[in-house]
This record gives C-alpha cells, sequence and structure tokens, in this order.
C-alpha cells in the first residue's frame, strides 16, 4: 500500500470554513468565525492536508501570559489515530519561540490526556467554571532549555 502524502502548511483564509465545519463536530461550544478569522489573520493556523485533502488543523498563539499556547488541534474523524495529529504537533513545536508549550483540555477528553502523555505533556493546573462539571486541565511540554527570554524575565520580576 502506497503511504499516505502528509503535507503541513500555513492556515489561509480559505481554510476557514473547513475549520468551522470540523470544530462544529467536537463537543462543547464552537468557536465563532470571528475568533478564526482573528486566528488567520495574524498568521496562527496550521492544516494538514493528506493526499492533497484537507485532514486536521492547529491553532497555536503567545496570548497565554506571553507563552506558547496549542489553543486548538483537531482532526477529521476519518483519518484520526494515524499521526495527523502528532505531525501537527511537531510544527507546531517548531514555532514555538520559548522554551515550553502550553495546552489545555477539558477532563473529560481522554483521547487529547492519552495524546499529551504520549507527546510528553505533563499537567501544570485546573481551570473551574469554564464548562460546568468538566474541569479545564492545563499541560506544559518543556521543548528545550534556555531558549525562553520570557521565562527568565518574568521569573526575576515575580507573578503578575
Ligand atoms: C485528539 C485528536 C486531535 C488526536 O488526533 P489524532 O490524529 O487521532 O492523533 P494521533 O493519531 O497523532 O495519535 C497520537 C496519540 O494520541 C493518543 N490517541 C489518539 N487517539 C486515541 C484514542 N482514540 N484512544 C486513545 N488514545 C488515542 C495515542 O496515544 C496516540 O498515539 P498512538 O496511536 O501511537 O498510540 C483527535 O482525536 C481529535 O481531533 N479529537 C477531537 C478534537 C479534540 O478533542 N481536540 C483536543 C482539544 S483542542
Amino acid at each position: 500500500m502506497t503511504p499516505a502524502f502528509e503535507r503541513i502548511r500555513d492556515a489561509i483564509a480559505g481554510d476557514r470554513a473547513f475549520m468551522l465545519a470540523l470544530d462544529g463536530l467536537v463537543l462543547g461550544t464552537p468557536r465563532s468565525s470571528a475568533w478564526y478569522d482573528e486566528h488567520l489573520r495574524a498568521g496562527h493556523g496550521l492544516v494538514a492536508e493528506r493526499d492533497g485533502v484537507l485532514a486536521g488543523f492547529a491553532i497555536h498563539h503567545r496570548h497565554f501570559f506571553q507563552r506558547d499556547f496549542l489553543a486548538l488541534l483537531i482532526v477529521e474523524p476519518w483519518c484520526r489515530r494515524s499521526g495527523v495529529a502528532t505531525t501537527l504537533l511537531q510544527a507546531v513545536e517548531k514555532r514555538c519561540t520559548g522554551a515550553d508549550l502550553f495546552t489545555s483540555t477539558n477532563a473529560s477528553n481522554q483521547t487529547m490526556r492519552q495524546a499529551l502523555k504520549k507527546w510528553g505533556f505533563r499537567a501544570t493546573g485546573r481551570i473551574d467554571n469554564i464548562d460546568p462539571g468538566d474541569p479545564e486541565l492545563v499541560f506544559v511540554k518543556k521543548l528545550s532549555e534556555g531558549a525562553d527570554f520570557m521565562s527568565a524575565r518574568q521569573t526575576k520580576r515575580g507573578p503578575t
């Protein structure tokens, strides 16, 4: 069997409809088209194509305490558990400018929690009162030591 060809590229405005449709399949409140427009304009999106077909996307930014944050990662149901999210995550990591990458997911999202564990993330906090009865768990992955200027600066300055 020929292996699937996967390509990761920057998301463009034309990918918004795909992102919104995929978002609608995921549990919880879907993000608005304005939310996507803002991230797409800012260049925060990556999409994965498998054999030329859109297969998934990631949104990554640095608005989370000025740290790299994986805000969203969704893969098409038809190609899940075949490495698409792993490839997207690797592309996100290459874009990170700090030493650590944060993300969060609902406590009930066992699949994402399993994936985060596999990718080397560890739990670092919990936020209540977002989805009733389903806390948001925060995770961090240490990417490389010594690259994060902001971390060093914030440590000196103390908490904000
Ligand atoms: C979570 C999600 C992005 C994973 O995407 P994916 O492309 O299927 O993930 P991968 O194939 O790269 O798998 C990576 C690892 O995740 C874990 N994983 C993925 N699917 C799993 C499942 N159904 N059950 C258990 N573990 C699973 C495994 O550890 C897997 O590694 P392995 O296959 O070598 O065991 C996908 O299931 C999804 O889009 N879910 C809905 C959206 C969502 O919840 N996003 C996360 C919050 S933003």
